[in-house]
């Protein structure tokens, strides 16, 4: 019988302390360790799982790029989000400090320079024929309906930030939230003009989401990171938070959308006339971010620069 040195004996006795506390047994637990296998890598990540979610609706080989490139986004999607459960946790125990702020701000930033760089897999990774073909079986669906996106959007910015750019002057800071996401921008977007007849892609996505984007618009009344930076003392409102919240802007509203719409107008534009969407959008009038003009700091931009909104890819400010 091996002697166990005082460094094993201690943790023993730690852990002995720490299951006492839950009235559990040690020696079930150390049993438990000597049944159970090792753990493996494709365990740990649900690699077997993760392999078996992409399921095309046709045989071109393409579609499964399309799928996957999708998903591999809503990951990155999700890995913002974990972001911002972080910054509004500190919002609300009032411990958030400048320098927390400015790295989770950057991290998400980071997020979106990887899909922005990688977004070419959607411009030049498939056929364009295969393309035109598959789509036809995905209508009525859409990346439009990407409720995680319409999340970032919320936590990133005050509601009234985010009412189409020709509703502004109908709604001010003392309307209510039903009344703002009445003029949410994407909503005009999948609206007929003349009838103001919903497209089912709009119908489909407010259905599973309009509550818990509502909900989540209340509950980030006063921690989404437009407010969080208000609420910030003065001292903690430093010059390299600033540009990080400044480069997450332009990343999300201009950089990425100009990506998407620059994809969307390789494989969908074909004149002299043009194919449909299959979200049934106008799209020409709706993605370009020089048309939605949407800021989610519009206090940290100078007129000049609001001025030339989405009219071109936007740089980074120095070394943020
Ligand atoms: C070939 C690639 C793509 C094309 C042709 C395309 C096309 C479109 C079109 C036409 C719309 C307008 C809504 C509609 O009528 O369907 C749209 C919206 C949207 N798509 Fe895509 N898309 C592509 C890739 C992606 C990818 C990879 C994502 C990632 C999740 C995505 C996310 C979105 C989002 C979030 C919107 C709403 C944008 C906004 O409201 O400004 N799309 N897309």
């Amino acid at each position: 019988m091996a002697d166990f040195s005082p460094e094993i004996l201690d943790k023993l006795q730690q852990l002995q302390t720490k299951l006492n506390d839950k009235q559990q047994d040690l020696g079930v637990y150390l049993d438990s360790m000597i049944y159970a296998d090792y753990l493996n890598y494709w365990d740990y990540i649900q690699l077997d799982t993760l392999l078996t979610l992409q399921k095309p609706r046709t045989a071109f080989p393409d579609e499964k790029i399309f799928i996957m490139y999708h998903q591999i986004t809503e990951l990155y999607f999700k890995l913002c989000q974990l972001e911002y459960d972080q910054l509004a946790e500190r919002g609300k125990s009032g411990t958030l400090t400048g320098e927390f702020f400015r790295t989770r701000v950057l991290r998400i930033a980071n997020y979106f320079d990887a899909l922005i760089t990688s977004f070419r897999i959607m411009r030049d990774g498939m056929e364009r024929e295969q393309f035109l073909k598959y789509r036809l079986s995905l209508t009525p669906a859409s990346g439009f309906q990407s409720g995680q996106y319409r999340m970032i959007e919320i936590r990133s910015t005050d509601f009234i930030n985010l009412v189409a750019a020709k509703s502004r002057d109908k709604v001010s800071s003392q309307s209510s939230l039903t009344d703002l996401f009445d003029h949410i921008y994407w909503r005009s977007g999948a609206t007929e003009d003349g009838s103001g007849k919903k497209t089912l892609t709009l119908q489909q996505f407010e259905e599973k989401y309009g509550a818990t984007f509502l909900a989540l618009g209340q509950e980030n009344r006063d921690t989404n990171l437009a407010a969080l930076w208000r609420n910030l003392p003065e001292v903690e409102k430093t010059e390299e938070l600033k540009k990080a919240l400044r480069w997450l802007d332009a990343n999300v509203n201009v950089n990425w959308k100009l990506q998407h719409v620059w994809s969307a107008s390789h494989y969908l534009e074909k004149k002299p006339e043009d194919i449909a969407a299959t979200g049934g959008t106008n799209w020409k009038q709706y993605l370009p971010p020089s048309l939605q003009l949407n800021v989610f700091f519009p206090e940290l931009w100078s007129a000049e620069e609001l001025a030339d909104w989405g009219k071109g890819p936007m740089k980074r400010d120095g070394d943020v």
